[in-house]
């Protein structure tokens, strides 16, 4: 029996002289490694700086999106032509050339609904107007989304236009709130003057027609 617990205590005192030991040790390595932890925490806190290096090979082609209007007479008028409306970024592009215009300026708007049927284009109902703002000028602070002003024949009753507007202010995109696509361009026989409500009194609609999307070639 002696023989035993001496043996146990032996035992107990190897096993707590070497614990101690590593006891020791341990904490050693844990200090050691943490200089080494901060090191690679400030390599860290450098490396932010140079993820910039892949912003240069990101800049994608961007997509461009057209959309045409063919525009035909409408109020027994002669008038007749296209719009259209190229989107790249944030830009819309408008470009418009129509014939058989009296001379002089004309109210042009794009209007709430893709149907030019009735002979007087009232089929088109009132200006695109997303927003539920007043009517106004392009270039006026208020305007409905459909205001694009007025286009100015010659004296040869041709007229064109070309105007860059955001795509805050129309836009071709199928998930924007003014998503022109599906809409109607309406010329008027009168001007426009970009103030009265709810249309700026431009008359009659000479001619219509409804905005569609152009598969890309
Ligand atoms: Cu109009
Ligand atoms: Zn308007």
């Amino acid at each position: 029996m002696r023989n035993h617990i001496v043996l146990a205590s032996l035992f107990l005192a190897v096993c707590v002289s070497s614990c101690k030991k590593d006891e020791k040790t341990e904490p050693e390595k844990t200090s050691e490694t943490k200089p080494a932890d901060t090191k690679s925490g400030t390599e860290t806190d450098k490396q932010p700086a140079t993820p910039v290096e892949p912003a240069t090979p990101e800049p994608k082609p961007e997509t461009t999106t057209t959309a045409e209007a063919t525009i035909a007479a409408a109020s027994d008028s002669k008038v007749e032509g296209s719009v259209t409306f190229t989107m790249k970024g944030d830009s819309v592009s408008v470009h418009a050339k129509l014939s058989g215009l009296e001379p002089g300026d004309h109210g042009f708007h794009v209007h709430e609904k893709g149907d030019c049927s009735a002979p007087d284009a009232k089929s088109a109902g009132g200006h695109f107007n997303p927003h539920t703002v007043d009517h106004g000028g392009p270039e006026g602070d208020v305007h409905h989304a459909g205001d694009l002003g007025n286009i100015t024949a010659n004296e040869e009753g041709v007229a064109e236009l070309t105007v860059d507007l955001p795509t805050s202010f129309l836009s071709l995109a199928p998930d924007a709130d003014n998503n022109i696509v599906g809409r109607a361009v309406v010329v008027h026989g009168g001007v426009d003057d970009l103030k009265s409500q709810p249309s700026g009194a431009a008359g009659p609609r000479i001619g219509c027609g409804v905005i569609e999307i152009q598969k890309p070639e």
